[in-house]
């Protein structure tokens, strides 16, 4: 049985509280929160946005998107209805100086020394404005924090501007920056498989392991969020940010506690060990698709730039936007040398899956009898969603007489079936994180600027580059330029994805 710890009673101020982020994730999060008992009856959240609402209409608003994005079973009414009394509103203006008195006078009916979450849920660009009238109206006390949303910024000088702008105001410890992947039960079993097992930690690096993909598919398309997309595209949409943590979990060296701080550091050095991919090289190490039409689960779809539905370049000219890509990144350390690491990620591809796989080498030398034999490497495969789970294919002999033939099984954990229990969304445990002040799951400054730092050039490639990103049909899993990029390593990609 999962252990529910209340966290203190707290205030949290969302801003950017009618958009798709606290509609769809933040509110089912905290009602999830609030309806096991974690999160104390007389906290409050308070929605804050420029619409013209009162409580009430808030509320409503609150109560259709759980509805909409909460499974029936796990909607109960009586209890929502006791949530939504837990919501306020205020009409607040980022930008202006309209609605802050209001705020102030709002959080200053609590003492000052409850905890208030500032919870950015806007577009970057407001980060600044908001935490500048946060500062103004001394609404900062020593028990405030701030949650960023990715993206921080667009390159490493605008994450850099951000971070300034938002340093003025909180000082480092009480900034969370948001990766929502770090607060997937999964990826934190990543650390459980590496560090609570010794006969993983011990094999995991060059003498054992010959290669490691990993890979994030996704069916849906752009999903009205075109605007922002087009903006950004899967490099830093996804890559930049959750696929870079996935890879620093499992490259990073053996924190020396969970501290926050003890592992981030470790986080940081792979991205500071990452070979710098030079703009001459990124052809060869990159590739990047955008979907045209397709079919995704049997059913039609369009491309992407109809799925943009005129939010592409204000130009008018079609849209350079990747919708995919997969590269080779390479750690250079001693632990990792010669062991590539295959990044995919893209949308409308045929499967929603977040994949790792640990590709082992090869035997050093074989006594069975070559004559029909096909001898498998050992691999890892780590499902991180759906159907969480992991498989350890082995070789094995089959049963019976005609002599000892080999046959590769798996060793198959499934989560699911394992705990049979519900897997709780990413959000619930990171907005209960920053509540108790413990930021080991979020991204400090640095990390988030040296990932930039990584990914920037491959983006001055791309846009430099007269081509545009390669077409692939919806449903299929990327321009064949993806397959070529890790066959002329002489490597697959796990064919069970395809
Ligand atoms: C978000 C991206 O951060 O992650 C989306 O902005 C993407 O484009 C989403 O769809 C994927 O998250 P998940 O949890 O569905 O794998």
């Amino acid at each position: 049985m999962a252990k529910i710890i209340p966290v203190p009673s707290f205030d949290c101020v969302v801003f950017g509280a009618t958009g798709d982020l606290t509609l769809r994730k933040l509110l089912p999060a905290l009602y999830a929160r609030f309806r096991d008992g974690q999160m104390p009856a007389d906290s409050r959240v308070i929605a804050a946005a420029r619409s013209d609402l009162d409580d009430a209409q808030y509320r409503d608003r609150a109560a259709k998107a759980l509805r909409q994005h909460v499974a029936a079973a796990e909607l109960d009414e009586a209890v929502a209805a006791r949530f939504y009394a837990q919501l306020r509103y205020a009409r607040v203006d980022g930008t202006t100086d309209r609605g802050w008195d209001t705020l102030a006078d709002l959080l200053h009916e609590m003492p000052q020394e409850r905890i208030r979450v500032f919870y950015l849920a806007t577009s970057p660009d407001l980060y600044g404005p908001i935490c500048r009238h946060i500062g103004q109206h001394g609404l900062v006390t020593p028990q405030s924090r701030v949650v960023l949303e990715k993206p921080i910024g667009h390159d490493l000088a605008s994450a850099r501007a951000i971070n300034d702008e938002v340093g003025q105001v909180f000082d480092e410890t009480q900034i969370f920056r948001i990766d929502h992947y770090l607060g997937k039960e999964t990826v934190q079993n990543l650390l459980a498989l590496r560090f609570a097992n010794t006969i993983f930690e011990r094999l995991w690096n060059t003498d054992v392991i010959e290669h490691v993909q990993i890979t994030v598919g996704e069916t849906v398309g752009v999903e009205g969020r075109g605007g922002y997309y087009d903006g950004s595209g899967a490099l830093r949409d996804m890559l930049q940010n959750h696929m870079l943590q996935l890879l620093c979990l499992l490259a990073m060296e053996p924190p020396v506690s969970l501290d926050a701080d003890a592992v981030r550091d470790e986080k940081l050095k792979v991205l500071r060990a990452l070979r710098p991919i030079r703009p001459h090289e990124a052809a060869a190490v990159t590739v990047r698709g955008q979907y045209t039409q397709g079919a995704v689960n049997g059913q039609p779809v369009v491309g992407y730039l109809a799925d943009l539905d005129g939010a592409g370049p204000a130009n008018g000219e079609a849209s350079r936007t990747e919708t995919f890509l997969a590269l080779k990144a390479e750690v250079r350390t001693w632990r990792w040398a010669n062991v590539p690491f295959y990044l995919r990620t893209g949308k409308r591809l045929p499967q929603k899956v977040s994949e790792i796989v640990i590709q082992y080498r090869g035997l050093p030398f074989s006594i069975f009898p070559a004559d029909g034999l096909d001898l498998q490497p050992n691999r890892l495969i780590i499902r991180l969603q759906p159907e969480e789970g992991m498989r350890l294919e082995m070789m094995t002999k089959e049963p019976g007489p005609g002599g000892l033939r080999l046959r590769a099984t798996g060793l198959d954990i499934s989560f699911e079936k394992t705990f049979a229990t519900r897997y709780p969304d990413a959000y619930e445990r990171l907005l209960m994180d920053t509540v108790r002040g413990n930021a080991t799951l979020f991204m400090r400054r640095d990390e988030v600027e040296a990932a930039w730092t990584w990914v920037e050039p491959v983006l001055d490639a791309w846009s430099n580059s007269p081509d545009s990103p390669r077409p692939y049909a919806a449903g299929s899993w990327g321009p064949t330029a993806s397959i070529a990029l890790i066959a002329r390593d002489g490597r697959t990609w796990h064919e069970e994805l395809g």
